[in-house]
């Protein structure tokens, strides 16, 4: 993670988060690691909990608490009340900034804890899901404080949300399954960032890909992108894989599982567990097995089987590694300067959901350009003159 480290080593020398509290809720993996060493490095105290019960690596949970000395609550499989006393125990730091991926602490600081709101100058927000839910707080003018929506940056869409998304949900895929994906029909939900990266990976692979959208644009991107696009009603008689990545529930429900072919394989890659209606396909089931590690068998009443991969989470962390470092590195990075910006700025802000500085967007750009050892051109004079006038013509 180089762009990150070369992050660390400056802040390590500027310490821009001297007497911060960073509240933190991520997923806990080697990447996420390295994000909060590069804080604790700028100066900040740090407790840390786990964005999604099954993406949690125990080693890393421990190697955080053991040799990094940041407080860690986190244990991988920990079910609601569990996930709830540690998201209480990251707010007992009484966070100045908050760290969230799908916006549990923003929720319950301004929920269960409004006593703490007063501290906190900002937060950032990792994923989609939880930007839709600040957006909708700050519609209805309740955001109490400006967070950083490290999402939508550009430098995190279109290379961890694509490609990260993309290549580790065809794996996890893969590693629950052992599916030849070559000629296989796989169906899409959603064509967001997460979407196209899916799609341009299962047919990397060989499968033949249907996308379902709700959006013109979206689904009229997919067809020009060389995509079959179907009305899940329709798709799901056809499909073998299917995945969702829309931030939205139900996307998968009962009328469609009882459509689908015999032994089908369904997962999800968006945020919650709510994409595919799981307690409908239990409803309807007569009997469930679990196959194979993160694969339930669910066996219809016509002795119909739908697979479902790792209970409905997100299946790239849950049965893949999730994404590959170097490009968390860029996301990170994302983080780590936004951080930075609403330590310095945030009590200035008025409480919205804003985006990434474009400074920020740029200098991740550059640093992992150079990384990679990627050299690009720069505007001459003449040729910065000319795009700025309005008199020159042909
Ligand atoms: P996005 O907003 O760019 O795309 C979602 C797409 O789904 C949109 O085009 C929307 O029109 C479509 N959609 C919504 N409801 C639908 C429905 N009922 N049927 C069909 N299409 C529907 O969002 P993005 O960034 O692609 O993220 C999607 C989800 O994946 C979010 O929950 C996000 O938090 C999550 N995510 C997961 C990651 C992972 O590692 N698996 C990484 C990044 C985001």
């Amino acid at each position: 993670m180089a762009v990150l480290r070369s992050v660390r080593d400056r802040f390590r020398k500027e310490r821009p988060l001297a007497g911060h509290r960073i509240g933190a809720c991520l997923h806990v993996t080697p990447e996420t690691a390295n994000l909060l060493r590069a804080l604790k490095a700028a100066g900040a105290e740090i407790a840390l909990c786990a964005s999604n019960p099954l993406s949690t690596q125990d080693d890393i949970a421990a190697a955080l608490a053991l040799h990094e000395s940041i407080p860690t609550f986190a244990v991988n499989g920990e079910d609601r009340e569990r996930r709830a006393a540690h998201l209480d125990a990251v707010l007992s730091v009484r966070p100045t900034l908050t760290l969230d991926d799908g916006a549990d602490l923003v929720s319950m600081l301004h929920g269960r804890r409004t006593d703490l709101l007063p501290a906190v100058v900002g937060g950032t927000e990792e994923t989609t899901t939880g930007v839709i839910k600040l957006r909708a707080m700050a519609a209805r003018g309740q955001l109490k404080y400006s967070i950083v929506a490290v999402n939508d940056a550009v430098t995190k869409q279109l290379f961890d949300s694509r490609h990260g998304s993309g290549q580790s949900t065809m794996d996890g895929i893969v590693r629950a399954t052992n599916i030849l994906l070559a000629g296989t029909s796989v169906v899409i939900a959603g064509y967001g960032w997460v979407g196209r990266g899916i799609a341009a990976r299962a047919r990397g692979l060989g499968a033949q890909v249907t996308v379902c959208e709700i959006d013109p644009v979206a689904a009229l991107e997919a067809t020009m992108d060389g995509f079959r696009v179907l009305p899940m009603r329709d798709a799901c008689r056809e499909g073998r894989v299917f995945v969702t990545a829309t931030g939205s529930r139900h996307v998968i429900g009962a009328a469609h599982f009882g459509k689908m072919s015999d032994n089908v394989v369904v997962a999800n890659a968006g945020h919650y567990d709510v994409e595919i209606d799981v307690p409908a396909l239990a409803k309807l089931a007569r009997r469930r097995t679990t196959v194979r590690d993160l694969v339930e068998e669910f066996t219809l009443a016509d002795g119909r089987r739908i697979n479902l991969l790792a209970s409905g989470r997100l299946v790239n962390l849950a049965a893949g590694e999730g994404h590959p470092a170097s490009v968390m590195d860029m996301t990170f990075a994302n983080q780590a300067l936004s951080v930075e910006f609403l330590a310095r700025d945030g009590r200035r802000l008025e409480p919205s959901v804003m985006a990434v500085p474009r400074e920020i967007d740029l200098q991740v750009a550059r640093l992992k350009l150079g990384s990679l050892g990627v050299r690009i051109d720069t505007l001459t004079a003449d040729q910065k003159r000319y795009l700025a006038s309005w008199s020159e013509g042909s």
